[in-house]
């Protein structure tokens, strides 16, 4: 989407909203209570905004919720865009614009995903040190406006080792047993056989997921800053002797609320 359609989308958000968030998280599946803790909240609906597409998955309201947390201006994603609902790459990147022209410089995004690597149980946290983009495709792939970033965009620090380390002391701080690893995108939305998510293993990943990926390169390229955090809700297929679901997925992330919440308020004071 060019820079002028995005400012449409920008400007009418910009009418709702008076001031300029510094930073900005995406909540995934199971994992958006935390926007019910922001202070003076200002909530608007992605239909509502011109050039936004719905978000249709359960487990996901599909608003920005404005307002203040620890102390700190904060817009979240209630709910993101999934490619597996069916839109082009580029529309995915169109909320990370919003939040980028609305003034914030850093991005927590955040995600359920199966775990691959075996020393993983369900209701860890993974701070996220790299990916691989296993959905072959790019929310980048078309016409690059040099306005918004470089047609080749360097993703060699896609995760801010910076906010990896602050991830880290926070985690040791509250006595939360942070992992680390590499988050897999596949498309979705199937949850993948046991064979892929061997493949997966081999090849370097940690934990396997239908989302983020499209997101944290859209951020690069508009130059922000990225700490992703995903909650590993589910051993990845095979691992385990038992099938995957949705609501085991919205299960655990309910469970592990309380943490992932402290958690993240106390990176959102410390950033
Ligand atoms: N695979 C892909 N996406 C997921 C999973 C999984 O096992 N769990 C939660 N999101």
């Amino acid at each position: 989407m060019n820079l002028e359609k995005i400012m449409e989308s920008v400007e009418f958000v910009k009418n709702k909203v008076k001031y300029i968030p510094e930073i900005g998280i995406i909540l995934g599946s199971g994992l958006g209570d935390l926007a019910e803790e922001i202070e003076e909240k200002i909530c608007v609906k992605y239909e509502d905004i011109p050039h936004m597409p719905k978000s249709t998955v359960a487990g996901h309201a599909g608003q920005f919720v404005f307002g203040k947390l620890e102390g700190k201006d904060v817009v979240m994603m209630q709910g993101r865009i999934h490619f597996y609902e069916g839109h082009p790459m580029e529309v995915l990147a169109l909320p990370i614009h919003i939040m980028k022209y609305m003034g914030i410089e850093k991005l927590i995004v955040t995600n359920a995903a199966g775990g691959v690597n075996k020393e993983f149980n369900p209701g860890d946290l993974m701070i996220i040190t790299d990916h691989i983009n296993f959905a072959f495709t790019n929310p980048l792939i078309g016409k690059n406006d040099e306005k918004i970033g470089p047609r080749f965009p360097d993703v060699s620090n896609a995760y801010d080792k910076d906010l990896v380390e602050l991830a880290e002391s926070i985690g040791n701080k509250l006595n939360v047993n942070l992992k680390k690893g590499v988050y897999v995108m596949m498309t979705g939305p199937t949850y993948e056989t046991p064979a892929e998510v061997n493949m997966v293993r081999i090849l370097g990943g940690d934990a396997v997921g239908m989302s983020t990926v499209p997101d944290v390169l859209v951020a690069k390229h508009c130059g922000l800053k990225v700490l992703g955090i995903s909650c590993i809700t589910n051993m990845a297929a095979g691992i385990l002797d038992q099938p995957l679901c949705h609501s085991e997925v919205i299960e655990t992330s309910n469970k592990v609320k309380s943490t992932f919440t402290s958690l993240v308020r106390e990176i959102i004071k410390n950033i």
